[in-house]
Formats: C-alpha cells, sequence, structure tokens
C-alpha cells in the first residue's frame, strides 16, 4: 500500500491523460449503447464520458486525479474525484474503462501505471466497479498484452461474472484488447 505522502506526490505529478489510440479503440465500441445511466471510470480529459452524454440519460465521470477533473478538456457535468467507483451509491447500465494498465514496478503515472503485471491498480478499480454493475449491465475495459490480461479475466470471473474478450486491435508495440463483463444470469 502506497504512502498517503506518496500517492500525493504521485497526484501533484499527474497529467492529464490525452486521447489515445487505447481511448478510441473503446470510442469505437460505444457506438449503439444506450440506456438509463453509464459511468466513465478513470474518465481522464472526459472525452469517453462526452460521447456517453447523448444517449444516456444521467452519466457520471470518476477518477482518483484532482488536477485531471480541474483541467478536463471535455468537461463533464457529474465528476467526482474518488477511486473507481467507491464514492458512488447507484448502479448503471453500461460501466466503462480505459485502464491504468502497464506493467510497473511502482505507481509513477497514475494514467498508464498498473503495478505488478499490470494487476495491481486494474484489480481494484474492477473490485470497486463490479458492484455498481445493474443486472442487465455491460462493463468494457480496455486492457493490454503489455499487462497479464488473462490474469484479469480470471480475477474478473472469480468475482462470478462473465468476461470474454470482444475485439482486439494489433499496434507497433503493443496488442489493445477489449473485455466485456455481464453477470452471470444476464
Ligand atoms: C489510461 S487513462 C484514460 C483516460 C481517459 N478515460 C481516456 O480514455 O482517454 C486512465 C485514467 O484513470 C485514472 N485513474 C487511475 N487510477 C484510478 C483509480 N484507482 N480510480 C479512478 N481513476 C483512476 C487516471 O488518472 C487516468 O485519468
Amino acid at each position: 500500500m502506497m504512502k498517503s505522502s506518496n500517492l500525493q506526490k504521485t497526484l501533484k505529478k499527474s497529467e492529464q491523460y490525452l486521447p489515445a489510440e487505447d481511448t478510441f479503440f473503446l470510442a469505437d465500441h460505444l457506438e449503439g449503447l444506450s440506456g438509463d445511466s453509464a459511468l466513465d471510470i478513470g474518465c481522464g480529459s472526459g472525452y469517453l464520458t462526452d460521447i456517453l452524454k447523448s444517449t444516456f440519460r444521467l452519466v457520471v465521470g470518476t477518477d482518483i486525479s484532482f488536477n485531471t477533473l480541474v483541467e478536463q478538456n471535455f468537461k463533464t457535468q457529474n465528476v467526482i474525484c474518488c477511486n473507481s467507483a467507491d464514492a458512488l451509491n447507484l448502479d448503471f447500465d453500461v460501466i466503462i474503462c480505459n485502464l491504468p494498465y502497464l506493467a510497473t514496478d511502482e505507481i509513477i503515472d497514475v494514467a498508464t501505471d498498473g503495478g505488478k503485471d499490470g494487476l495491481e491498480i486494474p484489480q481494484k478499480i474492477i473490485s470497486s466497479a463490479l458492484p455498481h454493475l445493474s443486472k442487465q449491465g455491460k462493463f468494457l475495459f480496455v486492457t493490454s498484452s503489455l499487462s497479464d490480461y488473462m490474469g484479469l479475466i480470471d480475477f474478473v470471473q472469480s468475482k462470478n461474472f462473465k468476461a470474454k474478450i470482444i475485439d482486439r486491435k494489433k499496434l507497433f508495440y503493443e496488442e489493445l484488447i477489449i473485455v466485456e463483463v455481464k453477470h452471470l444470469l444476464s
């Protein structure tokens, strides 16, 4: 567990994650999604939250970086600075997250670093998100071949949810992977 003084240093240093290949790849999968409520975890610039706004009545974005939320390029009405969905008391039809998935020894940049095997932070985010997925809901997250993505899928399944890879995209240095999570009985 990171000491709070170190966490503050990490957050101060962090800057807004500008939309990148992984953002656009997840954006492609938002087409056709609609419903009452959607949650964008780790919303960063607000690029994806902004897309969800057109087809959902209520859209909430969360991010652990306060500075990121203050500086958002795509301003979102409902943003909360917290770990994943920890501060929320609501279920969502759709949850999305472009995870910080890089395998790293420590968390220097909260926007990208996932900790050991790229699992530590994603597991923390997913554990917090799953209880907020409505019964017929869908949770989409982006991960990568640069992390132990099969370990992450096993982790989700161990929580009694269905998880499957629905798309892959090869880049020069990695393969982006989109995982869809649903309740077992949905
Ligand atoms: C890869 S960036 C994605 C940003 C944006 N969603 C996008 O796709 O362009 C990951 C974001 O997750 C945020 N983040 C990291 N750890 C988090 C956590 N435990 N809870 C909430 N947000 C977190 C970071 O601050 C960063 O904005």
